[in-house]
Protein backbone atom coordinates (compact mmCIF):
# COMPACT_ATOMS: atom_id res chain seq x y z
CA UNK A 1 0.00 0.00 0.00
CA UNK A 2 1.30 3.58 -0.88
CA UNK A 3 2.43 5.86 2.24
CA UNK A 4 0.26 8.43 0.42
CA UNK A 5 -2.70 6.60 1.96
CA UNK A 6 -3.10 7.49 5.32
CA UNK A 7 -6.42 7.57 7.24
CA UNK A 8 -8.34 10.51 6.17
CA UNK A 9 -11.16 10.97 8.59
CA UNK A 10 -13.74 13.59 7.37
CA UNK A 11 -17.20 14.69 9.26
CA UNK A 12 -19.91 16.44 7.14
CA UNK A 13 -22.18 18.31 9.33
CA UNK A 14 -24.30 18.82 5.98
CA UNK A 15 -27.13 21.56 7.40
CA UNK A 16 -26.67 21.06 10.95
CA UNK A 17 -25.24 23.71 13.87
CA UNK A 18 -25.20 27.28 14.67
CA UNK A 19 -22.15 29.16 15.60
CA UNK A 20 -22.01 28.16 19.19
CA UNK A 21 -22.36 24.89 18.36
CA UNK A 22 -19.74 25.29 16.36
CA UNK A 23 -16.84 26.98 18.34
CA UNK A 24 -17.96 24.21 21.51
CA UNK A 25 -17.10 21.52 18.79
CA UNK A 26 -13.88 22.79 17.55
CA UNK A 27 -13.05 23.05 21.28
CA UNK A 28 -14.26 19.96 22.63
CA UNK A 29 -12.58 17.98 19.49
CA UNK A 30 -8.71 19.83 20.03
CA UNK A 31 -8.96 19.08 23.62
CA UNK A 32 -6.65 16.64 24.31
CA UNK A 33 -6.41 15.47 20.02
CA UNK A 34 -2.56 14.91 20.16
CA UNK A 35 -0.09 16.50 17.68
CA UNK A 36 1.27 12.88 16.43
CA UNK A 37 -1.92 11.64 15.37
CA UNK A 38 -1.91 9.12 12.41
CA UNK A 39 -4.90 10.42 10.69
CA UNK A 40 -5.79 13.08 8.75
CA UNK A 41 -9.11 15.01 9.98
CA UNK A 42 -11.23 17.49 7.99
CA UNK A 43 -14.43 19.64 8.82
CA UNK A 44 -17.16 20.57 6.75
CA UNK A 45 -19.38 22.80 7.95
CA UNK A 46 -22.18 24.50 5.91
CA UNK A 47 -21.07 27.94 4.53
CA UNK A 48 -22.05 29.80 6.91
CA UNK A 49 -20.09 28.40 9.96
CA UNK A 50 -16.74 28.33 7.68
CA UNK A 51 -15.51 31.05 9.60
CA UNK A 52 -16.19 30.17 13.09
CA UNK A 53 -14.84 26.89 11.92
CA UNK A 54 -11.26 27.93 10.73
CA UNK A 55 -10.59 30.63 14.45
CA UNK A 56 -11.96 27.36 16.01
CA UNK A 57 -9.18 25.12 14.46
CA UNK A 58 -6.58 27.32 14.05
CA UNK A 59 -2.81 26.83 14.70
CA UNK A 60 -4.63 22.57 14.91
CA UNK A 61 -3.80 19.84 12.22
CA UNK A 62 -7.93 19.34 11.58
CA UNK A 63 -8.41 20.81 8.05
CA UNK A 64 -11.60 22.25 6.96
CA UNK A 65 -13.79 22.33 3.61
CA UNK A 66 -16.75 23.37 2.26
CA UNK A 67 -19.59 21.13 1.06
CA UNK A 68 -20.11 22.32 -2.22
CA UNK A 69 -18.75 24.88 -5.06
CA UNK A 70 -19.82 26.15 -7.88
CA UNK A 71 -18.39 24.51 -11.46
CA UNK A 72 -17.83 28.80 -12.69
CA UNK A 73 -14.99 30.88 -11.04
CA UNK A 74 -17.29 33.80 -10.68
CA UNK A 75 -20.51 35.21 -11.95
CA UNK A 76 -23.60 35.74 -11.38
CA UNK A 77 -24.47 32.92 -9.53
CA UNK A 78 -26.87 33.93 -6.78
CA UNK A 79 -26.95 31.77 -3.61
CA UNK A 80 -23.71 29.67 -4.55
CA UNK A 81 -19.83 29.59 -3.46
CA UNK A 82 -16.83 29.49 -5.78
CA UNK A 83 -13.72 27.44 -5.20
CA UNK A 84 -11.90 30.26 -4.65
CA UNK A 85 -14.56 32.18 -1.96
CA UNK A 86 -13.81 28.65 -0.08
CA UNK A 87 -10.35 29.05 -0.49
CA UNK A 88 -10.18 32.63 1.21
CA UNK A 89 -11.37 31.10 4.07
CA UNK A 90 -8.70 28.61 4.70
CA UNK A 91 -10.59 25.87 3.30
CA UNK A 92 -7.83 22.66 2.06
CA UNK A 93 -10.70 20.25 0.86
CA UNK A 94 -14.32 20.84 -1.01
CA UNK A 95 -17.17 17.97 -1.40
CA UNK A 96 -18.19 17.16 -4.81
CA UNK A 97 -21.22 15.50 -5.87
CA UNK A 98 -22.46 14.26 -2.66
CA UNK A 99 -25.82 12.45 -3.27
CA UNK A 100 -27.90 14.63 -1.87
CA UNK A 101 -26.47 17.54 -3.61
CA UNK A 102 -27.45 15.21 -6.82
CA UNK A 103 -30.65 14.03 -5.04
CA UNK A 104 -31.59 17.67 -4.59
CA UNK A 105 -30.07 19.76 -6.83
CA UNK A 106 -29.73 17.58 -10.12
CA UNK A 107 -26.06 17.60 -10.53
CA UNK A 108 -25.42 15.95 -13.16
CA UNK A 109 -22.20 13.55 -13.21
CA UNK A 110 -20.68 15.85 -15.44
CA UNK A 111 -21.05 19.10 -13.39
CA UNK A 112 -19.24 17.21 -10.43
CA UNK A 113 -16.74 16.33 -12.75
CA UNK A 114 -16.39 20.11 -13.32
CA UNK A 115 -16.55 20.93 -10.23
CA UNK A 116 -13.68 18.74 -9.55
CA UNK A 117 -11.45 20.48 -11.87
CA UNK A 118 -12.55 23.94 -10.39
CA UNK A 119 -11.51 22.85 -6.98
CA UNK A 120 -8.17 21.96 -8.25
CA UNK A 121 -7.76 25.35 -10.24
CA UNK A 122 -8.00 27.17 -6.86
CA UNK A 123 -5.91 24.88 -5.13
CA UNK A 124 -8.91 23.19 -3.28
CA UNK A 125 -8.72 19.02 -2.92
CA UNK A 126 -12.00 17.70 -4.01
CA UNK A 127 -13.63 14.82 -2.20
CA UNK A 128 -15.34 13.46 -4.58
CA UNK A 129 -18.76 11.58 -3.46
CA UNK A 130 -20.33 8.43 -5.54
CA UNK A 131 -22.41 6.06 -4.95
CA UNK A 132 -25.07 3.68 -6.01
CA UNK A 133 -29.15 3.81 -4.93
CA UNK A 134 -30.70 1.20 -3.26
CA UNK A 135 -33.01 0.55 -6.48
CA UNK A 136 -29.32 0.33 -8.70
CA UNK A 137 -27.82 -1.95 -6.25
CA UNK A 138 -30.84 -4.80 -6.39
CA UNK A 139 -30.88 -4.10 -10.35
CA UNK A 140 -27.41 -5.06 -10.05
CA UNK A 141 -26.09 -1.77 -11.46
CA UNK A 142 -23.79 -0.99 -8.54
CA UNK A 143 -20.58 -1.34 -10.39
CA UNK A 144 -22.16 0.65 -13.81
CA UNK A 145 -23.54 3.22 -11.42
CA UNK A 146 -19.78 3.56 -10.04
CA UNK A 147 -17.97 3.44 -12.48
CA UNK A 148 -20.33 6.01 -14.74
CA UNK A 149 -19.84 8.47 -11.58
CA UNK A 150 -16.08 8.06 -11.16
CA UNK A 151 -15.18 8.51 -15.03
CA UNK A 152 -17.24 11.69 -15.29
CA UNK A 153 -16.20 12.82 -11.74
CA UNK A 154 -12.04 12.35 -12.59
CA UNK A 155 -12.29 13.71 -16.62
CA UNK A 156 -10.16 16.51 -16.10
CA UNK A 157 -8.21 14.79 -14.00
CA UNK A 158 -8.73 16.76 -10.55
CA UNK A 159 -5.36 14.97 -8.96
CA UNK A 160 -4.84 14.94 -6.19
CA UNK A 161 -8.40 14.39 -4.84
CA UNK A 162 -10.21 11.57 -2.37
CA UNK A 163 -12.61 9.66 -3.38
CA UNK A 164 -15.86 9.27 -1.05
CA UNK A 165 -17.69 5.55 -1.45
CA UNK A 166 -21.27 6.16 -0.08
CA UNK A 167 -23.90 3.85 -0.73
CA UNK A 168 -27.42 6.17 -0.60
CA UNK A 169 -28.71 3.18 0.96
CA UNK A 170 -26.48 3.53 3.89
CA UNK A 171 -26.93 7.08 4.06
CA UNK A 172 -28.79 8.25 7.64
CA UNK A 173 -30.44 5.21 7.52
CA UNK A 174 -28.48 3.10 10.07
CA UNK A 175 -27.81 0.24 7.86
CA UNK A 176 -24.00 -0.18 6.81
CA UNK A 177 -22.67 -1.64 4.32
CA UNK A 178 -21.24 -5.03 6.16
CA UNK A 179 -16.89 -4.74 6.05
CA UNK A 180 -16.92 -7.31 3.34
CA UNK A 181 -19.36 -5.25 0.96
CA UNK A 182 -17.79 -2.35 1.38
CA UNK A 183 -14.22 -4.00 0.47
CA UNK A 184 -15.38 -5.75 -2.11
CA UNK A 185 -16.60 -2.65 -3.85
CA UNK A 186 -13.48 -0.46 -2.58
CA UNK A 187 -11.49 -3.15 -4.13
CA UNK A 188 -13.42 -3.04 -7.77
CA UNK A 189 -12.81 1.38 -7.29
CA UNK A 190 -9.36 0.84 -6.87
CA UNK A 191 -9.11 -1.71 -10.05
CA UNK A 192 -11.41 0.96 -11.71
CA UNK A 193 -8.86 3.96 -10.71
CA UNK A 194 -5.66 2.09 -11.97
CA UNK A 195 -7.74 1.29 -15.88
CA UNK A 196 -8.47 5.13 -15.57
CA UNK A 197 -5.58 7.12 -13.75
CA UNK A 198 -2.97 4.70 -14.06
CA UNK A 199 -1.14 1.57 -11.31
CA UNK A 200 0.92 4.72 -9.14
CA UNK A 201 -2.26 7.64 -8.79
CA UNK A 202 -4.91 4.21 -7.97
CA UNK A 203 -2.40 2.36 -5.24
CA UNK A 204 -1.91 6.66 -3.70
CA UNK A 205 -6.02 6.91 -3.80
CA UNK A 206 -7.13 7.25 -0.43
CA UNK A 207 -10.85 5.40 -0.66
CA UNK A 208 -13.35 6.64 2.09
CA UNK A 209 -16.38 4.71 2.67
CA UNK A 210 -19.07 6.99 4.07
CA UNK A 211 -22.97 5.24 5.37
CA UNK A 212 -23.65 5.32 9.00
CA UNK A 213 -20.33 5.42 10.19
CA UNK A 214 -20.41 5.34 14.19
CA UNK A 215 -17.68 4.44 16.74
CA UNK A 216 -19.09 0.93 17.19
CA UNK A 217 -18.34 -0.19 13.49
CA UNK A 218 -15.41 1.69 12.77
CA UNK A 219 -12.63 -0.56 13.82
CA UNK A 220 -14.24 -3.29 11.61
CA UNK A 221 -14.29 -1.22 8.08
CA UNK A 222 -10.99 0.59 8.63
CA UNK A 223 -9.22 -2.64 8.75
CA UNK A 224 -10.13 -3.77 5.19
CA UNK A 225 -7.27 -3.13 2.80
CA UNK A 226 -9.17 -0.93 0.54
CA UNK A 227 -10.75 1.32 2.92
CA UNK A 228 -8.55 4.31 4.23
CA UNK A 229 -10.74 6.53 6.20
CA UNK A 230 -14.31 7.81 6.41
CA UNK A 231 -17.23 10.42 5.32
CA UNK A 232 -19.23 10.31 8.54
CA UNK A 233 -22.38 12.73 8.99
CA UNK A 234 -24.70 11.83 11.69
CA UNK A 235 -22.13 10.40 13.80
CA UNK A 236 -19.76 13.36 12.90
CA UNK A 237 -22.02 16.11 14.71
CA UNK A 238 -20.62 15.36 18.05
CA UNK A 239 -17.10 15.71 18.56
CA UNK A 240 -16.75 12.69 21.69
CA UNK A 241 -18.53 10.44 18.95
CA UNK A 242 -16.02 11.51 15.85
CA UNK A 243 -13.12 11.03 18.20
CA UNK A 244 -14.35 7.91 18.90
CA UNK A 245 -14.11 7.21 15.11
CA UNK A 246 -10.66 8.89 14.90
CA UNK A 247 -9.38 6.83 17.40
CA UNK A 248 -10.32 3.42 15.63
CA UNK A 249 -8.68 4.39 12.90
CA UNK A 250 -5.33 4.33 13.97
CA UNK A 251 -2.89 5.22 16.78
CA UNK A 252 -2.48 8.57 18.47
CA UNK A 253 -6.04 9.36 20.06
P1 LIG B 1 -24.45 9.28 7.84
O1 LIG B 1 -23.12 8.98 8.50
O2 LIG B 1 -25.37 10.09 8.69
O3 LIG B 1 -25.07 8.03 7.30
O4 LIG B 1 -24.14 10.21 6.57
C1 LIG B 1 -23.15 9.85 5.67
C2 LIG B 1 -22.91 10.96 4.74
O5 LIG B 1 -23.73 11.25 3.88
C3 LIG B 1 -21.66 11.73 4.89
O6 LIG B 1 -21.45 12.57 3.81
Amino acid sequence: MSESRRPLIAANWKMHHLRQDASRYCRELLRGFPPEIAADVVIFPSFTLLVTVAEGLAGSSVAWGGQDLHTEPKGAFTGDISGEQLADLGCSWVLCGHSERRRDHGESDEAVGRKAATARHFGLKPMICIGETAEERRAGATQEVLERQFRAAVAQRPEPFALAYEPVWAIGTGETATPEMAQSTHAFLRTLAARVLGETASDGLRILYGGSVKPANAASLIVQKDIDGFLVGGAGLDPGSFSGIIGSSGPGL
